[in-house]
């Protein structure tokens, strides 16, 4: 099927598959569609349709709520064209070539569950090709037992690797976390499409790094100190990384936080805020070099920030509520929006 989308910057055409989302067909493609999630919450990929007819793969999908149906609005993350199709975005889009780097259709196999909390599991999709993607990018997951795609950042960094690195929060009725949480699913083929999203790090930035996240937010702040630390970003550069969940049971990763942070003790700072429950002596003495702190991550983050929002480069990633908060704090510091990167989970 062929689509075309007309944009302010002109117009361009692809194929798309039969039952694709017009917006994994496009940005298979090279075009530089507008998205966030990518998997029908955000509402960020709405176009309109001028001619020819469409699926709607998902049609409660919670991104539908601000359209404006009637008009021909539809969600590209979440329609396929039932032939060809033409439809318009009111944003730019260019072209992007070559393709090396577009997002694209892989499989792989789920290997090395493991709990690393009640709620919240760490497994690695070894996919069947190798796949180059940015420090905080994420890919859209789906397994045969369950309907639709979800979107999940990769915990590690690599140029060019066959195993990503994820961790997922169980959550109450969901279909994926539930269906992972309850039995062994290592061996289980799954199918992915990404390298996906835009709060990446690149070394090239020359600014201090300030990362807040809530709950499983943390995997792509992961990947971005990970390869922050390849490049050894902390030699000329401060970072800092506020990390938000309940209580001290419900932490995570901070083997590996304390790593990256004894790699750079200078001028790389980890706190853990605990929103539900003071920290223990016992995770104290545990971690000599990660700082503890009570109450929700952005006011930790707002406090302990004061007077040092200077040439910041901020990533934000976790649910809703903590990432709005942290927004909104770091406008009010005055940090431009073009240094505020985020993913929001919901
Ligand atoms: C950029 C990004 C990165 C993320 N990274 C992580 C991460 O690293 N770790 C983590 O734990 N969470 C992450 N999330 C959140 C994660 O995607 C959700 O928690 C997850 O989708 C919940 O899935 P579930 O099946 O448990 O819940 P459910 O409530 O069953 O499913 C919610 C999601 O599944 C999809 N969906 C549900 N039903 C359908 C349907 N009928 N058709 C099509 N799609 C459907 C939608 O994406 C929806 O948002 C991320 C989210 C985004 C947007
Ligand atoms: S990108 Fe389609 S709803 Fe978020």
């Amino acid at each position: 099927m062929k689509v075309k989308i007309t944009s302010r910057a002109g117009e361009h055409q692809f194929d798309a598959e039969p039952e694709e989302r017009i917006l994994y067909a496009g940005l298979r493609g090279g075009l530089s569609l507008p998205y966030e999630c990518a998997t029908g919450t955000c509402g960020t990929c709405k176009a309109r349709l001028i001619s020819g007819e469409i699926e709607d793969l998902w049609p409660d999908a919670p991104g539908k709520k601000n359209l404006k149906s009637d008009q021909g609005q539809f969600l590209m993350c979440q329609c396929a064209a039932k032939g060809d199709v033409v439809a318009e975005v009111s944003q730019f889009v260019t072209s992007l070539r070559p393709l090396s780097g577009a997002p694209q259709w892989c499989e792989g196999t789920i290997r090395n569950t493991r709990m690393l909390t009640a709620d919240v599991m760490a497994l690695q999709l070894e996919l069947d090709v190798t796949l180059g993607f940015e420090a905080g990018q994420f890919m859209a997951v789906e397994v045969p037992e369950v309907k639709g795609l979800r979107g999940y950042s990769m915990v590690n960094f690599s140029t060019d690797s066959s195993v990503l690195d994820f961790v997922i929060k169980k959550l109450p009725g969901g279909a994926l976390s539930n269906w992972l949480f309850s039995g062994s699913r290592d061996g289980v083929r799954a199918r992915l499409f990404g390298p996906l999203g835009v709060a990446t790090f690149h070394p090239d930035v020359a600014k201090n790094l300030l990362c807040i996240a809530g709950g499983t937010g943390i995997a792509g702040i992961m990947s971005i100190l990970d390869r922050a630390c390849q490049t050894r970003h902390f030699d000329r550069f401060e970072g800092d990384v506020f990390f938000g969940v309940r209580t001290p049971e419900d932490a995570f990763y901070l083997d590996e936080l304390a790593a990256f942070q004894a790699g750079f003790p200078r001028s790389l700072r980890v706190t853990v805020a605990f929103s539900d429950q003071p920290a223990t002596d016992e995770i104290r003495s545990r971690y000599p070099g990660i700082r503890f702190a009570e109450g929700f991550v952005h006011e930790v983050a707002g406090r302990d920030m004061q007077g040092r929002f200077e040439n910041v480069m901020a990533y934000l990633a976790g649910p809703p509520p903590a990432v709005d908060s942290s927004i909104r704090l770091l406008i009010m510091a005055g940090v431009g929006a073009d240094s505020i990167k985020y993913d929001k989970f919901s």
